[in-house]
């Protein structure tokens, strides 16, 4: 796949910057390593701190060249003047008796907050998830403290529907996961 065929939109944000949407490349992988391992310690929102992605550069392409390949998965990088500011997906089962249920995830590197990324992503998540004939359900786990993410997801039609407590261990801070599900 070329750089062009992976654009999915090109949106204008809030404050007047280009942000590109687009299905990852396996020349992204280093970049994409780079970015998880910073976003990571950012907040204490997402499973892995900083520095603490661990797949390798091959592992990570192995990676995406298995969610290119399968319709029920879409990975989407947000990109500003070619640098990723956003990686999200939403990734399906291959059994067919739960393949209709997804597992969505996001972030945003923070220097970004705030400017309608996430919001783009998770529009065009849905859009895929809407359009695709097999996923029926999008699920996800939240960290309770994230009440950013949390707002972002009852925008979009998420609701509340378990809890997994004490999930996250964050240095000794233990803190309940907020599990969300839309029904499409
Ligand atoms: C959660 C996250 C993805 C939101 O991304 P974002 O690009 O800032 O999102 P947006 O700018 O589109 O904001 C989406 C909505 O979220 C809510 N929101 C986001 N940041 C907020 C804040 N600081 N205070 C209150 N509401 C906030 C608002 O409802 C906002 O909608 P609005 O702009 O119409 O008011 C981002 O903060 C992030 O990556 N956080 C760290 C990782 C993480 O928590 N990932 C999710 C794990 S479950």
């Amino acid at each position: 796949m070329n750089v062009n065929l992976s654009i999915l939109k090109e949106i204008k944000l809030r404050n007047g910057q280009q942000l590109i949407l687009r299905k990852p490349l396996i020349e992204d992988a280093k970049k994409m390593i780079e970015y998880l391992n910073i976003v990571g310690g950012e907040s204490d929102n997402l499973l892995f701190g900083k520095d603490e992605f661990r797949l390798t550069v091959e592992q990570e392409m192995e990676h995406i060249k298995r969610i290119n390949n399968d319709l029920n998965t879409l990975m989407i990088l947000g990109l500003i003047d070619n640098e990723i500011v956003s990686v999200a997906q939403i990734d399906s089962p291959n059994r067919k008796r739960i393949a209709h249920n997804s597992e969505f995830s996001i972030s945003v590197k923070k220097n970004y907050w705030k400017n309608g990324i996430g919001s783009a992503v998770m529009s065009e998540i849905i859009r895929f998830a809407n359009e695709n004939s097999t996923i029926r359900n999008v699920s996800l786990g939240v960290k309770s403290s994230n009440n950013n993410a949390i707002i972002m997801y009852e925008k979009f039609g998420f609701t509340k529907i378990g809890v997994h407590k004490n999930n996250f261990n964050v240095n000794g801070n233990f803190d309940d996961e907020i599990l969300m599900d839309l029904y499409l």
